[in-house]
């Protein structure tokens, strides 16, 4: 199969997001149901990911090796027996999901790092047809783009069989609407990625959040975003709709081990609509969903202490302020504090 001519730059950027973005479903998933496997033979999602570490490791070193190298002719390894031999469902799943996580940021790393011309140049042997997942004839010239191209589907392949074998655990939760006056909380759609980009396209709001939302934020990021949105399982992000637009961003990041019993939640606004008690509204809403849906004793958030206004929302909300974290971030180039705010129930 041909894959289109893509830079592998963009490829590059596009898998670190993938797994950033991938790592918080992962490890939303309780220990016991990641060592589970869907049937008899099927790897849990333990395995997967084990797995997925397996490829990323032969791939690394393939990806290094091609540069090195004229022709593109690797070593295979079999699968199962990999998966078998190291016990992957005995490994804590936060230690792997954050292992994956780690090597593939490096893979996407040394994935742009290689030069353009030594990823294009065609090689005549190679061995593809047999350890490619997308296979290429044994008489077609191969590149290494290509390999790298096809790592990316074969990861991505995988996270959705693991979103879908939990999409079908359990019932799909009900589609979020609900209408608040000032705006309306609901799940994203595809269409939104204009929107979004428009309004989180904008200093005043990253400085206020994590550097992982990024800046510029263009309409591939929003898109990238509001399709992880959608995939995720359950659905944790919503849309805050003003006037049939999604202006902002809510939602909430399930704990794991043992702070399952919590969840952190996070928003932005775009900044043409402050002021107007919109996130107030939001925050409320969100944070009663979140705790019901998601049987949860306790929502945190974390503001900036530069951030009179969220810390504003969130009081009005009923968060409570249980501390400031003195240098717990640094953000902007500047090292600072951030205020705790929770709510908890019994
Ligand atoms: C923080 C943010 C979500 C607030 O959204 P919003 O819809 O304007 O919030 P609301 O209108 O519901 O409430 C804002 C409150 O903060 C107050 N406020 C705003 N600026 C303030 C300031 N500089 N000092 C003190 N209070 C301030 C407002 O007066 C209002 O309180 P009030 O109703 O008692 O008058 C929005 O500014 C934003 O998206 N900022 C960038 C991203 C961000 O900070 N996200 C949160 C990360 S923790």
């Amino acid at each position: 199969m041909k894959l289109q001519p893509v830079i592998t730059e963009k490829v590059a950027a596009d898998l670190k997001r993938t797994v950033e973005q991938a790592a918080p479903s992962l490890l939303a998933i309780r220990e016991s149901d990641a060592a589970r496997q869907p049937a008899p033979g099927k790897w849990s999602p333990k395995e997967i990911v084990g797995h997925l570490i397996d490829s990323a490791v032969n791939n690394h070193l393939r990806f290094v090796r091609a540069q090195l190298q004229e022709d593109l002719v690797f070593p295979g390894y079999p699968q199962d027996e990999w998966v078998q031999l190291q016990q992957y469902n005995a490994i804590p799943w936060p230690a792997l999901v954050m292992l994956w996580k780690a090597f593939n940021v490096h893979m996407a790393h040394v994935m742009a790092a290689a030069s353009p011309s030594v990823r294009a140049r065609p090689r005549v042997r190679h061995n593809l047809h047999e350890i490619a997942f997308r296979t290429v004839s044994e008489t077609a010239p191969a590149t290494l783009e290509y390999l790298m191209q096809d790592y990316v589907i074969h990861l991505k392949h995988h996270l959705r069989q693991i979103a879908n074998a939990r999409a079908g655990d359990r019932a799909p939760l009900p589609a979020m609407l609900v209408d608040l006056g000032v705006c309306i909380i609901r799940d994203w759609r595809p269409d939104d990625a204009a929107s979004v980009a428009r309004h989180a396209n904008n200093r005043n709001v990253w400085r206020n959040l994590r550097d992982r939302f990024p800046h510029p934020y263009t309409e591939d990021d929003a898109r990238q975003f509001v399709d992880a949105s959608l995939a995720a399982q359950p659905r944790t992000n919503f849309a805050i709709d003003v006037g049939g637009e999604a202006v902002g961003s809510i939602g909430v990041i399930l704990q794991d081990d043992i702070e399952r019993v919590g969840a952190e939640l996070g928003y932005w606004l775009g900044e043409d609509y402050w002021g107007r008690g919109i996130t107030t509204a939001a925050v409320n809403a969100v944070a009663r969903y979140a705790l019901d849906t998601f049987d949860l004793k306790r929502l945190y958030a974390i503001a900036f202490v530069w951030n009179p206004a969220s810390a504003r929302v969130l009081e009005k909300a009923g968060f409570k302020l249980e501390g400031i974290m003195l240098k717990s971030a640094v953000k902007d180039g500047e090292v600072t504090d951030q205020c705790l705010y929770a709510m908890t129930r019994e």
